[in-house]
């Protein structure tokens, strides 16, 4: 079902906005219309972060497959991506937010470290009582809204470091989780729409994963060598809270509780090569569009010459950008940090 340009507009608007590291919020608009004109009518977002591209390409009608081995990204695309009709009830969020259990993972586990102690016992009673929620989508809802409220209220949105350093007073950070949780699940409430598509969410390692799809983007974490790009690090805790800590052993060494990093090929210097290669072998089917930041690895030439091999026709475009946060190297009001952001598209 194709919206109407307004109607695609005004549904945009309705994402949630995140501080997600890497994210393409503010350049979603260009990559849509450098996109869009291909004309595919599937769409698969193959490291799909906060989501935004993927609600993009939603709203413009497409298809949309999302994966992420994140669960705190992939949570969102189940929620407002795959699903498009379930939302949760006032009923359903009082329950999350009152119903008593007797959960003390988090007070315990994580005492002093993020958050006030009723803040962590708000998190246990919440997180066990989406445990009970039935229907998946409505379970996404809770987890996205709960991630949501912690990395509000959390200074910078992180947990790489512990107590309340950076804490600048902002009003999200006086407001309590349960305040953060209740305007969270309205937004994501809010967002949920149908487009007429079947439209899916997967959880995976982009590297073994497969699609059918008329176009695949790719916009992994690259390896630059000042840059940390550690989705694991930065956001263990939330990652953490969404998979309940199942299967995930914490080094209980660290100051910081975080657990052991998922490897990824693409942000590793000896990796990323034959990574790309391989990702882009396995995509050759699809048209491939790819975002790429002009001070990683691998180079511009090489990835370009990568898409060559399996492509007719590559084109680069360049989009101006300069990122706010996310790398020490892109501060903002430093003309030398401004990183060149480009896309490929193979045709
Ligand atoms: C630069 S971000 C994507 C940003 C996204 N396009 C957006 O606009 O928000 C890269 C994403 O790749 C994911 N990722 C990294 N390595 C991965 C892998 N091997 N398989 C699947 N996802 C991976 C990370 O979890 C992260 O969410």
């Amino acid at each position: 079902m194709e919206l109407s340009v307004n109607k695609v507009d005004e549904q945009f608007s309705l994402f949630p906005g995140t501080r997600y590291m890497g994210s393409k919020n503010k350049i979603v608009s260009k990559i849509g219309s450098i996109l869009l004109p291909y004309q595919r009518d599937s769409f698969f977002d193959a490291f799909a972060g906060s989501n935004v591209i993927a609600y993009y390409m939603k709203t413009a009608g497409k298809r949309v497959e999302t994966n992420d081995f994140m669960a705190i990204s992939y949570i969102v695309s189940k929620a407002i991506i795959e699903n498009s009709t379930e939302r949760l009830s006032p009923k359903e969020v009082a329950f999350i937010v009152d119903n008593k259990n007797d959960n003390t993972f988090i007070a315990e586990k994580f005492y002093d470290l993020y958050f006030e102690r009723e803040e962590n016992e708000f998190l246990d009673r919440a997180r066990a009582n989406i445990e009970s929620l039935k229907n998946p989508y409505k379970k996404a809802i809770a987890l996205a809204a709960l991630v949501r409220a912690c990395m509000k209220k959390r200074p910078r949105g992180i947990f790489t470091f512990v107590g309340h350093r950076y804490d600048d007073g902002r009003a999200d950070i006086r407001k309590t989780l349960k305040e953060h949780f209740t305007e969270s699940v309205t937004l994501f409430n809010d967002a949920v729409f149908d487009n007429g598509q079947a439209c899916t969410a997967r959880n995976e390692k982009t590297e073994t994963t497969q699609t059918d799809c008329g176009m695949v983007y790719l916009d992994p974490p690259y390896f630059t060598p000042n840059s940390d790009n550690d989705y694991v690090r930065r956001y263990h805790f939330v990652e953490g809270l969404v998979r309940n800590w199942e299967s995930l052993e914490i080094q209980e060494h660290t100051l910081t509780k975080k657990f052991k990093s998922f490897p990824s090929p693409f942000s590793n210097r000896q990796q990323a090569h034959k990574a790309f290669e391989d990702l882009i072998d396995n995509f050759k089917k699809s048209v491939i569009a790819i975002s790429y930041s002009s001070n990683s690895l691998p180079t511009r030439d090489e990835l370009q010459a990568m898409l060559k091999r399996h492509k007719k026709k590559v084109v680069v475009h360049e989009i101006d950008h300069l990122y706010s946060f996310g790398n020490q190297n892109h501060k903002i009001g430093n003309p030398s940090n401004r990183v060149k952001e480009y896309l490929f598209v193979g045709s």
